[in-house]
Parts: C-alpha cells; structure tokens; sequence
C-alpha cells in the first residue's frame, strides 16, 4: 500500500484533530489547514505538531488564494471545515449556506487536481432526515436511503442541512472517488462547549448537592457516539473500496437515551446529587433522531466499543482538567 499523504481542512476542530492523530498513528503524513475561528492550537496541536510528517496551515479557506500553500499529491482529501453550530445556524444563515457552499467547491476543485486521489471524505450531518421528519414519515432508525425532504427554505434552522444537502450533490457529481457520512452527535474531549454534552457537564460540575438541575427536551431521544467509534468507522471506510460513492450514517443505534436520563448519567458521572428539573422544549428540535447503522457496520465491521457511560466519564476528566479547572483554552 502506498502511504497515506492527508489533507484535512477544519482539522484543528474536535473531529479532524482526532483523525490526525489517528492517520498519523497509522503511518500517514497529515497536512491540517484551519483558520481557528472554532478549533484551537492546544496541546493536542502541538503534541501533534512535534510528530514527523505533520503540518499545520493556518489558512482561511473562503479565500481561494490560501490554498496555493497546498500541494497536488494528497492522496486523501477530508473536507471538514464548515460553518455551524446552532448559533450561527440562527443568526447567520447566509453565511452558513454561502460559506460551506464555497469552501467545499473550492475543495472538490483542489481535490481534483491531486494527481493520486484515492477518497475525498465529507461529512454532511443527521441534520438532512429533519425535513422529512416534520412533512413526512420518517423511519426511525433512519436508513441513509430515506427520501431526503428540503422545505421551509425561509427558516434559518434550514440554511444548515441545506448547505450539507446540496454538498452532498456536489460530491455525487464531481466526478471523484468520494464517500459521505452523516454523523450523529459526536461527543468526547476537544468538542468546544456549543453542545449538549459539555454544556450540561458544565452546568452539574458547577452545582452542589441538592441543586437543581433544569434538563431542556427532557423527553427527547438522542444516541451518542464517543469519538474513537467514529473515528474507527472513518478509516475504515478508507479501507474498502465499497465505501467509494457511497453514504454512511456515523453514529450509534443504541441505547436510546432521553435527556432527561443523560441529565442522572451525566450527574452520577460527575458525582453530584442533583434535582432533575424539566426545562422548554428547544423549538425545531426533533423528538427522536435515530441513525439505521446497518449498512456502515456491514461495511466496515466495526461496532461500536466505547458505552455512553464510559465516554461521558473519558469526556468529563478531560473537560475538568482543561476547562472547567483548567486554563479554559480549549473552551470556545
Ligand atoms: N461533531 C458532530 O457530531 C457533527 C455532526 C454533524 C456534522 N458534523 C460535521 O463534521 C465536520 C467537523 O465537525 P466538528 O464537530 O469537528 O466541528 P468543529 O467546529 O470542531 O471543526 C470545524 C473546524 O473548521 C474550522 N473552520 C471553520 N471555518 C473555516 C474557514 N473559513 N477556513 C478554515 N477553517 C475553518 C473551524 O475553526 C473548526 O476548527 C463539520 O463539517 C460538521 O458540519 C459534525
């Protein structure tokens, strides 16, 4: 096999980081380009950053000119910068559709001028079955072949999904040897604090036996997948040619947890006795999201290792010690 050369943009952010190091581990040379806007030069960078075959580039991939530092024998393309979060989804959904329209053209541009590309990988995200979910249907655990639904195009909520939408067309058109995945709530250390999982760690590490703890959606269902499974799914797919042109639900099927019982997990996790409060129901957010993993676990064999409880623990320490009783640099 002829060594990996990688080109991950938005790698500095939680999922490219890890999949850095992972590629690294695995005798591959890793080129990162991210502007910092969301991930950070901490330690992990710079543990990386002291390893052979590694680069950095801090480069802002909106303007076509910062990618002339890049070469043309990357034989991996993952194109995971992206502009989200539910707060820029809210207060800035033209930049959202513009933005992550743009890089990823620039992308598929750059990608198919590597002289050896093997796989161009983007993420697109669970977000694309919320449509049919309102208008229709939706099978739950969702199967990647569910009619995808694209309607309320003035609600900013929709500027998000739409952008991965019509990235994942892009991708189907290009030409290239190209896989798709659509993740579903990835949490483990690294994320940032603008998800469920660190925000409620935050708020019990913070409280005292006895408080209350306020659980918005108290009812709603969600799995969650510890980053190691995603990332063993992730270069296994680079390891069959099977997952070329295809799509693939990253994520875990089961258990089911409602937020209500990640409130108690996350609070015997943390080791505070607290009162368990239901809060608003976050307007737009589905009751129930549920990926089918069937076809991703016939294709790549791997199930997922790592128990919610486990990972949530593995999540906490790493977040008390670098955030919440750390230098908080890691925090944004
Ligand atoms: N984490 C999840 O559970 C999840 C779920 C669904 C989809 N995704 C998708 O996976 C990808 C990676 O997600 P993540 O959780 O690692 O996000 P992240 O925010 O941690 O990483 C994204 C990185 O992109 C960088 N970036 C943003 N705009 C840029 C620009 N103009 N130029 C250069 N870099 C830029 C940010 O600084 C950040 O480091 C994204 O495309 C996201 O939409 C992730």
């Amino acid at each position: 096999m002829t060594q990996r050369r990688a080109l991950i943009t938005g790698g500095a952010g939680f999922i490219g980081a890890q999949l850095a190091r992972r590629l690294l581990d695995d005798g591959a040379t890793v080129d990162l380009v991210d502007n910092l806007s969301r991930g950070v030069q901490d330690e992990l960078l710079a543990e990386l950053s002291a390893r052979p075959g590694f680069s950095v580039h801090v480069a802002d991939l909106r303007d076509p000119s910062s990618l002339g530092v890049l070469g043309d024998d990357y034989t991996h393309v993952f194109h995971f910068a992206a502009l989200l979060g539910v707060q820029n989804v809210l207060e800035r959904p033209n930049e959202v559709l513009r933005e992550n329209v743009t890089m990823l053209t620039a992308m598929l541009d750059l990608a198919g001028r590597q002289q050896a590309l093997e796989r161009f990988v983007f993420p697109s995200t669970s977000e694309v079955y919320v449509g049919t979910q309102q208008f229709f249907e939706l099978p739950i655990p969702s199967p990647e072949t569910t009619p995808l639904t694209v309607s309320a195009l003035d609600r900013p909520r929709t500027s998000y999904m739409l952008s991965k939408i019509y990235g994942e067309a892009l991708c189907h058109h290009s030409g290239l040897p190209f896989t798709i995945v659509r993740p579903h709530n990835f949490y483990g250390p690294r994320m940032g604090l603008a998800h469920v999982i660190p925000q409620v760690l935050q708020r019990i590490h913070d409280s005292a036996d006895g408080d209350e703890l306020v659980v918005y959606s108290i009812d709603h269902r969600r799995t969650f997948c510890f980053i190691d499974d995603a990332i063993e799914y992730l270069v296994r797919l680079l390891d069959t040619d099977d997952a070329v042109g295809g799509t693939f639900n990253l994520g875990v099927q089961s258990p089911e947890v409602t937020m209500g019982e990640l409130g108690e997990l996350l609070c015997r996790v943390v080791g505070r006795d607290l009162r368990i409060v239901p809060g608003e129901t976050a307007p737009g957010s589905p009751y129930r999201r549920c990926p089918d993993m069937t076809h991703t676990i016939a294709t790549t064999g791997h199930r997922p290792a790592v128990d919610l409880e486990s990972g949530a623990r593995r999540t906490y320490e790493w977040y008390r010690g670098n955030v919440f009783e750390g230098d908080g640099i890691s925090a944004r």
